[in-house]
């Protein structure tokens, strides 16, 4: 379980909200923010970004992971994922399995029918691969 005393998932949530402003989707127009939790209470986001050769797209969970590794913060404890006004967002299988080589265990907070919802990630992704 995630220590949410450092961050709230609804204050997690809005950081995803702000990366998300960043999206750049000209080919799907569907922007994604993303905002990874660490344990000393830091934020780091990421939001999707798109390219004309469509499957070298980039999820914003992935590249928040990304933005995270280059600051050298490998661990999350949590990550929340805003698409806006959708029923749900949650993060697809290649960021699952991209995101459980550096912490099964967090915990992913998404938006359905405008609630929070919360699940961990080894219950979105059961028998991750690994090496
Ligand atoms: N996308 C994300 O960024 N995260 C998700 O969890 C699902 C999908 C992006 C990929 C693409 O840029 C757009 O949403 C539409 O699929």
């Amino acid at each position: 379980m995630a220590d949410w005393s450092v961050c709230s998932p609804e204050k997690l949530m809005s950081e995803a909200g702000k990366y998300r402003q960043m999206a750049y989707v000209p080919y799907s127009e569907f922007s994604v923010g993303a905002a990874l939790l660490f344990s000393d209470g830091s934020v780091i986001g990421g939001c999707n970004v798109e390219n004309a050769s469509y499957g070298l797209s980039i999820c914003a969970e992935r590249a928040a992971m990304l933005n995270a590794v280059v600051t050298g913060r490998l661990r999350p404890i949590a990550a929340a994922v805003y698409a806006g006004d959708v029923p749900i967002c949650s993060p697809c299988g290649a960021c699952r399995q991209f995101l459980a080589e550096f912490n099964h265990d967090m915990e992913i907070v998404m938006m359905k029918s405008g609630e929070l919802f919360i699940a961990s990630l080894s219950e979105l992704l059961p028998h991750k691969f690994s090496l």
